[in-house]
C-alpha cells in the first residue's frame, strides 16, 4: 500500500559468500551465512519496497515477496549487479565477495601426484563490485541523471571506524554499515549484530551507533537511514 515508507522503491541487494572454482569439484569461499542480507531483504519487503536479492550460495530460504537471483562466483555476482543498476533506487552490497579467484580453472578434477607435498595456486584479484556500481552512480549523478543510492558494509576486527570511513570515501559509497566481527556472538553466522552507520552529511561524515540487536532490527535501522538519505 502507498503509505509504507519504501513503497514504489526498488531495492537491490547482494548477499552471502561467493565461490571461486578451482576445478569442477572444488572452490575457495568464506563463512558468510547471508543472514544480514536476507534480513535486509525481508525488512525491505515489509517496508513496501520491490526487492531483488542477488545471492551467493547460502542455506537460507528466500523471504516472501523477494525476487532472488542465484549466483556463485564474484564475476557472476558482478554481472547480475550491473544488470540491476538501471532498475534500482537503492543498492546494498552485503555480500562477502572473495577478493581473489583461481587464475586458471581446471577442466577436469585436479589429481594429486605421488610425492607432491605442496601445491601452489595462482590467484587473480576479483573486481570490487560495489565500487564499480558506486562509480557508475557518481557518473550518472554528475550528468544529472538518476542513479541508485549505494550502501556498503565494512566488517573489521580492529580500527572499525577508521577503516569504514576510508571505505566510504574510497569506494564512493553514500553510506556504510561498520561492524566489529571480533565480538563473540555477533556478526558472522550469528542472529545478532551491532553496527555503526556512517554517511556523508554536508561537508562531513555523520554517524549513528546501533547497539547489539537481532539482525532484522538492525536491518530496519539501516533501511530507514537509507530511505532518509534517498529522499534528500
Ligand atoms: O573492501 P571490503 O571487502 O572490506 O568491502 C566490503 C564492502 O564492499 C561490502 O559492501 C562488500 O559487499 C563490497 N565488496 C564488493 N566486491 C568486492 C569486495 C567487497 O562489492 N570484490
Amino acid at each position: 500500500s502507498s503509505e509504507l515508507p519504501a513503497s514504489g522503491l526498488r531495492i537491490t541487494l547482494t548477499a552471502g559468500p561467493t565461490r571461486e572454482a578451482l576445478d569442477p569439484v572444488r572452490y575457495l569461499s568464506n563463512h558468510s551465512s547471508g543472514k544480514m542480507g536476507y534480513a535486509l531483504a525481508a525488512e525491505a519487503v515489509a517496508l513496501g519496497a520491490s526487492v531483488r536479492l542477488i545471492s551467493g550460495p547460502v542455506a537460507l530460504s528466500t523471504p516472501a515477496g523477494v525476487e532472488r537471483i542465484d549466483v556463485e562466483s564474484a564475476l557472476e555476482m558482478q554481472a547480475a549487479a550491473e544488470a540491476a543498476f538501471e532498475d534500482s533506487d537503492i543498492f546494498i552490497g552485503c555480500a562477502a565477495v572473495a577478493d581473489f579467484r583461481p587464475t586458471e580453472v581446471a577442466t577436469h578434477k585436479l589429481k594429486k601426484q605421488a610425492g607432491e607435498e605442496q601445491m601452489q595456486v595462482v590467484l587473480t584479484r576479483n573486481p570490487d563490485i560495489i565500487a564499480g556500481i558506486a562509480s557508475r552512480s557518481h557518473k550518472y549523478r554528475t550528468a544529472g541523471q538518476p542513479a541508485p543510492l549505494i550502501v556498503g558494509f565494512a566488517a573489521e576486527t580492529r580500527d572499525v571506524a577508521h577503516y569504514a570511513r576510508d571505505k566510504l570515501t574510497r569506494k564512493r559509497l553514500d553510506m556504510i554499515v561498520a561492524n566489529d566481527v571480533s565480538t563473540p556472538g555477533l556478526g558472522f553466522g550469528s542472529d545478532s549484530n551491532a553496527a555503526t552507520l556512517l554517511w556523508h552529511e554536508r561537508d562531513s561524515i555523520a554517524q549513528q551507533a546501533i547497539d547489539a540487536c537481532p539482525k532484522f532490527a538492525l536491518a530496519r535501522e539501516i533501511l530507514l537511514r537509507a530511505l532518509t538519505l534517498h529522499h534528500h
